[in-house]
């Protein structure tokens, strides 16, 4: 079996392959109501609470299965992007159980793993434009292979899920910002309060966030609104750039496929306007469950399973990394 570990930010996720690539099991711990006081996460409580959970978690996952740990071939852990301080206690522990075990290492990336995750359900074919929307990051890739994955644009400020959060703060909401907004949403009128769409008549397919959480302020300065329809304005201004701009990747590379991940893409909204717009162009479009959008130790696992068995091992040498590292390819 492989052993799967994810503990990038403030979630603390494990997972359980079987030597033919199946996902056995998976469990979840979430920091979310530590941080609710704080507005946000604080790194260094959140590394913390990883140190204190990762371990029993892993004992717990084991025992559930009925698995000794010397039935685990393989360890793979996210060695990042992301809060540097979480990742070294998943790292860390990778280490020991493959120094301990002697089995192979395996360094799994955290946006590759987003990316991949909808094959925990389907199988796709490659290539396939894959749009990353998550707290930390917003990116576009062409994605070839299982190990192939080239950024054809990103956000210049903050990521998309950022603004979610940052716009919620403003509003007085709690964190994480998406899925409350989402719900407000859902009861506005998003026309009512109309805010710019950030670098859509750029021809890049590069995304801005930053001007998007500012204008949301000056609106809350200088007008009166129902807070559900200034966040439904916000939830589609959002959308209009993520559909116009991954729909624009499509044309430019002609590849008819897009998935959409990332714990953003756990957004209703931000689903049915992908969806009609898939079904409008012709194109394929894909998401993964709910469950699988957000952190979590099963899409690491798929990835190092991958790696796995490609032989792609990590050593005891290998540093866990907090800034993405990306591929460029340019567009015309
Ligand atoms: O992928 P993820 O769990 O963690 C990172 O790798 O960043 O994404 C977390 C982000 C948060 O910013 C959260 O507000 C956002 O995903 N999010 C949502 C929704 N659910 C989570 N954003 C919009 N709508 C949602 N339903
Ligand atoms: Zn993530």
């Amino acid at each position: 079996m492989l052993l799967a570990i994810e503990t990038s930010c403030d979630e603390t996720g494990v997972a359980l392959f079987s030597e033919d690539g199946k996902l056995i099991s998976h469990l979840l711990y979430s920091q979310v109501a530590i941080h609710l006081p704080f507005g946000g996460i604080v790194p260094e409580i959140a590394s913390r609470k990883q140190l204190e959970v990762l371990y029993p978690l892993v004992k717990e996952l084991l025992t559930q299965n009925h698995t000794e740990i010397s039935q685990i071939k393989a360890v793979a852990a996210t060695f990042g992007p992301g809060l540097i301080g979480s990742l070294l206690v998943g790292v860390s522990l990778a280490k020991a159980i493959s120094f301990a075990l002697k089995i192979p290492l395996i360094a799994v990336d955290h946006l590759q793993a987003h990316l991949l995750a909808v094959f925990l359900e389907k199988e796709i074919e490659f290539p396939f434009i894959g749009l990353l929307v998550s707290g930390g990051h917003t990116a576009l890739f062409l994605v070839k292979s299982f190990s192939e994955f080239y950024v054809i644009g990103h956000t210049k400020d903050d990521a998309a899920g950022e603004a979610f959060d940052k716009v919620a703060k403003l509003l007085g909401l709690p964190y994480p910002g998406g899925p409350i907004i989402s719900k407000l949403a859902e009861k506005g009128d998003p026309t009512a309060v109309y805010l710019p769409r950030p670098l859509l008549e750029d021809k890049s397919l590069d995304f801005s966030f930053s001007g998007l959480k500012t204008a949301v302020l000056n609106y809350i300065k200088n007008h009166s609104y129902r807070v559900e329809d200034l966040c439904a304005g916000f939830e589609e201004a959002v959308c209009d750039v993520l559909v116009y701009k991954t729909f624009r990747a499509v044309e430019v590379l002609k590849v008819p496929k897009v998935v959409v991940a990332g714990g953003v893409a756990a957004n209703k909204r931000l689903r049915q306007r992908f969806r009609e717009k898939a079904f409008n162009t012709g194109v394929e479009i894909y998401f993964p469950s709910l469950e699988f959008c957000t952190d979590n130790a099963a899409m690491v696992g798929l990835l190092g399973y991958k790696q796995w068995q490609e032989k792609n091992y990590a050593d005891l040498n290998t540093e866990a990394y907090a800034r993405a590292v990306f591929k460029k390819l340019s567009i015309p």
